[in-house]
């Protein structure tokens, strides 16, 4: 057996404890999980000892220095992806990001020309195509059933369920609200779906009605609390959008109409996306069904598959795996330079359309 992989661990909030830790955890026969940083020292050291691993920083720079990883994982908010990633690449290692790679598509060319520079992989973890079901939903796509695409739909719509745990309600470290945050799942994988197409225009608007309203409904509590520290909640803090609606136009002629809600007073919780094509439709979340006509009649296929993670963020394993097929050359990395700069085009243009608060071309 060869020397197992080097795995370090910048940010150790909510989705290191719970996702991104674990999933390397489970690749122990071929990585070890050798070291994390946090800029909050204490936090650091509590997910060290949480899960038994033998380091901890609160300066990545010196983690790099002195544990010199092979693998590292970035999960630091939106805002902060950038500086670790790059200094992560420069000092010879490859890179799971968390989503979305960069608050622009300017930061994310930055941040692949440094892995080009480097000779080394960077990955965005962009879990949404890891998810149960989805290889089903894509290999039905890849048969035809869909035809030419023309339309994709995704309407993420939670009615009360800002997250709270971490800074996720604060622009200076997240940037910007749901279509940030969830938008950029559901578009990363109607991109993947439909091949990249670069985007020609965006009407966006992006809404804060709700959450500044202070209003503290009973929700969903974090439901691993117990697994990390969250964040005392400040509502008062909250400055980005609690709801992003967009209409997006990209080139071969395909629209997208997007809805991503942290809040929103709406007849029901959704969290559906689909793709409609010249012969038939997909749905790809929240379960795979074929919409298409067959003997004279409308006619749904839904495929046998598992539609439900046995266990919690799943996907982040799946990314894992995946991730380290690649970095031994077993298989392409999956999500691609190409993807993941269109769809960073895509959200930075519904941002500039609600600021113009008008339709924005590139
Ligand atoms: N794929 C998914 O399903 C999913 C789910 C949740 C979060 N995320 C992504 O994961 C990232 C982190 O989210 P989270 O929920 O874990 O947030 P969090 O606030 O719980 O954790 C972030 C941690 O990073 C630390 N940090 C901030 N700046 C740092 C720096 N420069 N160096 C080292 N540590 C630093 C913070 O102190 C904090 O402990 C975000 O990009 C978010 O979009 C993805």
């Amino acid at each position: 057996m060869g020397k197992k992989l080097k795995v370090a661990v910048i940010g150790s909030g909510f989705i290191s404890n719970i996702a991104h830790i674990p999933a390397w955890r489970s690749l122990d026969k071929d990585v070890e999980v050798v070291a994390v940083a946090d800029v909050n020292e204490g936090i650091a050291k509590e997910t060290a000892s949480r899960h038994g691993i033998a380091e901890y920083f609160s300066d990545y720079r010196l983690m790099l220095d002195r544990v010199n990883p092979d693998i590292v994982s970035v999960a630091t908010p939106n805002a902060f992806h950038k500086e670790p990633a790059i200094a992560s690449l420069e000092a010879g290692a490859h890179v799971m990001c968390e989503k979305p790679l960069g608050i622009n598509a300017a930061q994310g060319r930055e941040m692949y020309a440094a892995a080009k520079r480097a000779g080394k992989m960077l990955f965005v973890s962009q879990t949404g195509r890891f998810g149960p079901g989805v290889a089903a939903a894509k290999a039905l796509y890849d048969e035809g059933y869909v035809g030419t695409p023309y339309f994709a739909e995704t309407n993420i719509v939670r009615r009360r369920g800002v997250p709270k745990w971490g800074n996720f309600h604060i622009k200076e470290q997240n940037i910007a609200g749901p279509g940030f945050d969830i938008g950029v799942h559901a578009l990363d994988t109607i991109i993947w779906f439909i091949g990249p197409s670069p985007v020609i225009s965006a009407s966006g608007k992006a809404y804060s009605e709700i959450e500044k309203q202070g209003e503290y409904l009973v929700e969903s509590d974090i439901e691993f609390s117990d697994r990390f520290t969250p964040r005392p909640y400040l509502n008062s803090e909250f400055d980005v959008d609690d709801f992003t609606v967009a209409f997006i136009r990209l080139e071969n002629n395909i629209t997208i109409s997007m809805k991503a809600s942290w809040a929103l007073n709406a007849p029901e919780e959704t969290n559906v996306t689909y793709i409609s094509g010249t012969k038939g439709g997909i749905q790809i979340f929240p379960a795979p069904v074929v919409y298409t006509t067959s003997g004279g009649y409308m006619v749904d296929i839904v495929p046998k598959v598992q539609t439900v993670d046995l266990i919690p963020f799943q996907g982040h394993h799946r990314c894992a795996a995946h991730f380290l097929r690649a970095i031994r050359g077993e298989e392409e990395l999956i999500v691609t330079q190409e993807q993941v700069l269109n769809v960073l085009s895509i959200i930075d243009l519904i941002y500039e359309s609600d600021k113009k608060n008008f339709e924005v071309s590139r």
